[in-house]
């Protein structure tokens, strides 16, 4: 009988992603997913590390796991962000010595070659990838939708945020060629995706070179690189300030807009979505592309962190106040139906009431249709853990109610503009908090329930599952809309 496989995904849809890639990957060796860890004789633990709640939950789940490792053959390995993190890999040595397979963000597409290595050599393994040139193509992915897909343009982040942990786990920005982006995005159309979610730290400064120019020649530096078949050159032109030289580019790149373009060509694609952004550079060609492109989705996800000049210069966020409120008005008047959501961070080192009140004046100002608000978290090894003037817990928390009542009342108010409308709806899958409702999502990724009395549910799902239909909507929430089917 083949070995099942079970896979606890912690944090973004870039993990998300990476968990379906591995998925992917083991299928494709004869292993067999199961929905539940006590069916499981492999779990896998795909770790993130932004923010510390994550990585206490990674630990609190890791030890669950402890007993049924004694008692019995089943592997545990563990991978992702954390692993990027010396501190994480020390605790695991000391700690969980028992865990069998340790791995990072750089080399998820060897876990194959891995397990075979424990399961021959009866040994525990830790392979962690400093950074990496290359890019592994042609990865097999198991997708968690059939009608929709996640689809990585770029990895890494070069921004060095002073908050953020993730230049350090996940290396230096590196593009894909456009031509392997357009493939895979052609071949998931032909197998039924309807919508795709381009994904990247920071999809702005995507930078594709062409697979067969003559300037590529890419210098591939890591020797642990040496005997996978899934290979490919990667396109970073950064030079690398980690120590690990990168591959070097002259010459005509695709830009991220150019790369929209080409992708709202592939026949059969319904929508485009990508995430993240960063406003430093938001291009106006990009703005642009929202107005030409009909499959670009109106929606986009701008992260502000703060209202603040201050605070955002010692988050080295290298735009201001003023330049964000203007991407916002050049997105407006060029798409007025755009929707827009952000993240903000309360309690950055150094705030003070003032610099908070220009967050939530930023809020009332731009009109969020929704916000993901984070508390503050010191990150081992960011810049930000060494500053002195950190802000008491119980402030932090205070601010933070302040700023989700203020988010909420403009969503709520946002919503409720939907009254009465006629929406085009993908539809996903049932609601979550209705087993007799559906759910999908508007092109502005305004989640709709709505119900599907008459035929029965099983055959409503059949028929409109990644299908896109006209709903009215007939009732508003904060975070959510609720319609009926037009006939
Ligand atoms: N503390 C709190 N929030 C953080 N984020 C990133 N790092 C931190 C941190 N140290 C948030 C940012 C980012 C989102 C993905 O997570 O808002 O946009
Ligand atoms: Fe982190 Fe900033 Fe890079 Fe986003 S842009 S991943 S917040 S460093």
């Amino acid at each position: 009988m083949s070995k099942t496989f079970h896979i606890t995904t912690f944090g973004c849809q870039m993990n998300e992603h990476d968990s379906e890639i591995m998925a992917g990957l083991l299928i494709e060796k004869g292993l067999k997913r199961v929905d539940d860890v006590r069916d499981a004789d492999i779990e896998i633990l795909n770790t993130c590390s932004v923010r510390e709640n994550a990585d206490k939950r990674f630990f609190g789940t890791l030890g669950q796991l402890k007993n049924r490792h004694e008692n019995g053959d089943f592997l545990v390995c563990v991978c992702g962000c954390m692993m990027q993190q010396q501190p994480v890999i020390d605790t695991l040595k000391a700690k969980y010595p028992w865990v069998d397979i340790v791995f990072g963000t750089h080399n998820l597409h060897t876990l194959p070659i891995l397990l075979d290595k424990v399961s021959a050599e009866k040994s525990k393994i830790i392979d962690i990838w400093p950074d990496t040139d290359v890019i592994a193509e042609d990865l097999p992915a198991e997708r968690l939708f059939k009608h929709k897909a996640l689809v990585n343009i770029m990895f890494g982040c070069n921004n060095f945020c002073t908050y953020c942990i993730v230049p350090y786990t996940r290396g230096r920005e590196k593009s894909r060629a456009p031509e392997a982006i357009i493939k895979e995005v052609e071949a998931l159309v032909a197998d039924g995706v309807k919508e795709i979610m381009l994904l990247g730290q920071n999809v702005n400064s995507y930078k594709g070179y062409s697979e067969n120019t003559d300037n590529n020649s890419n210098i591939n530096n890591n020797s642990n690189s040496n005997s996978n078949s899934y290979y490919s050159d990667a396109n970073s032109d950064e030079l690398d300030d980690s120590g690990v030289e990168s591959t070097m580019h002259s010459g005509k790149y695709t830009s991220f807009a150019e790369l929209i373009y080409k992708l709202n060509d592939i026949e059969g694609l319904e929508r485009i979505r990508f995430m993240t952004s960063h406003p430093k550079d938001l291009s106006d060609e990009l703005i642009q592309a929202f107005a030409d492109c009909d499959k670009l989705c109106k929606n986009i996800h701008l992260p502000v962190q703060a209202g603040s000049d201050r605070v955002l210069k010692r988050m080295n966020r290298v735009y201001n106040r003023e330049h964000y409120f203007g991407l916002i008005k050049k997105l407006r008047s060029a798409v007025p139906e755009i929707t827009i959501s952000t993240d903000i961070i309360v309690g950055f080192p150094g705030e003070t009431e003032e610099d908070f009140e220009e967050t939530l004046s930023l809020v009332n100002e731009v009109e969020y249709d929704s916000a993901f608000t984070f508390l503050y978290s010191v990150r081992q090894g960011t810049p930000a853990e060494k500053y002195e003037d950190q802000i008491p817990e119980e402030i932090k928390h205070e601010r933070f109610n302040r700023l989700v009542d203020a988010v909420n009342t403009i969503s709520e108010r946002k919503n409720s503009e939907y009254m009465g409308r006629i929406e085009k709806v993908l539809v996903e899958g049932p609601s979550r908090n209705n087993p007799f409702a559906l759910s999908g999502r508007t092109d502005g990724f305004k989640l709709v329930n709505f119900s599907v009395e008459g035929t029965s549910f099983e055959t409503c799902m059949d028929k409109l599952v990644g299908r896109t239909i006209d709903i009215e909507i007939t009732g508003t929430k904060t975070f959510s809309l609720e319609g009926r089917i037009v006939e």
